[in-house]
C-alpha cells in the first residue's frame, strides 16, 4: 500500500457521519467525544471508500490547536496510516497558522506515546487522575492502569 496515494483525507461536515465506533476506540467515553467534536474539525481517512482511520482537532487557544482523538481501524494498525494522520494534522493547522499543537494520552499507552514522539511532540506535564476523574469505567493497557493524563507537545 502506498499512502501516498492510496490514502484520501476528507474533513466530514456532518456531526452524524462521524465514525463513532473507530472514535470510541481511542476514547471509550462517548459522552466526551461528542463534547469535544461539537467544537472541533473532524478528518476521516478512506481506502477505496473504506474508512480507516479519523482525527478530531480544534483551537484551545489563539494559537494553539489540541488532537481530542486519532484512531485507526484494528485491522489496517501499524501500517503508518497513524502517523500519517498526526503529520497531516500537524502540516494543516501549522499552514493555518497556529503556533503549538497538543495532545493528551493515558499513562498506559506505551504505543501511542512513542507514535507521538517519533512525529515531534514532547512530553510536557501530567494532569494526575484525569481517566479516574472522568471516566466510570477502569481502564487497563498493556497490563497498566491507565489513571493519568500525559500532555505532550509540538511546536508547529
Ligand atoms: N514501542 C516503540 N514504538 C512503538 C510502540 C512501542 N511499544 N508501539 C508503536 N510504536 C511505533 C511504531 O513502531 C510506529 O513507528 P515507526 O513508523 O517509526 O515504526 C508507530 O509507533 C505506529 O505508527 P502507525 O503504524 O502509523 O500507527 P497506527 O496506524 O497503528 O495508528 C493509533 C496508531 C492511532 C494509536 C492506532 O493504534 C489506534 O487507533 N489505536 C487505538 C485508538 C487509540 O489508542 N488512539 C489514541 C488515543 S489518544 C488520543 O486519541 C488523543
Ligand atoms: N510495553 C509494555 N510492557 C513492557 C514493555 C513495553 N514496551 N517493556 C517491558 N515491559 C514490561 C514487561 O512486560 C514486564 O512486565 P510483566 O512482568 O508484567 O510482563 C516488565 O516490563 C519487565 O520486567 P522484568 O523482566 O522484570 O525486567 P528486566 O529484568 O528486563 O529489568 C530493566 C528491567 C532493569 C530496565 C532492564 O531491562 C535493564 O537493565 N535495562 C537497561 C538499564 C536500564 O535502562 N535501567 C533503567 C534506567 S532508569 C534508572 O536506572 C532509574
Amino acid at each position: 500500500m502506498n499512502l501516498g496515494t492510496d490514502l484520501h483525507i476528507r474533513q466530514i461536515k456532518e456531526i452524524e457521519e462521524t465514525p463513532m465506533a473507530l472514535l470510541t476506540l481511542a476514547d471509550p467515553s462517548e459522552q466526551q467525544v461528542q463534547s469535544y467534536l461539537a467544537k472541533s474539525d473532524c478528518y476521516v481517512a478512506e481506502i477505496e471508500g473504506e474508512t480507516v482511520g479519523v482525527y478530531v482537532a480544534g483551537e484551545i487557544s489563539k494559537d494553539t490547536i489540541e488532537i481530542y482523538n486519532i484512531a485507526v481501524k484494528e485491522t489496517f494498525q501499524g501500517q503508518g496510516i497513524g502517523k500519517y494522520l498526526l503529520m497531516d494534522g500537524v502540516d494543516r493547522y501549522r499552514r493555518a497558522g497556529y503556533k503549538m499543537i497538543e495532545i493528551g494520552t493515558g499513562n498506559s499507552s506505551i504505543g501511542q506515546l512513542a507514535l507521538y514522539q517519533k512525529v515531534g511532540f514532547r512530553m510536557d506535564r501530567v494532569i494526575p487522575d484525569f481517566f479516574t476523574d472522568n471516566y466510570e469505567t477502569h481502564i487497563y493497557e498493556n497490563g497498566i492502569w491507565c489513571r493519568d493524563m500525559i500532555r505532550l507537545k509540538c511546536q508547529l
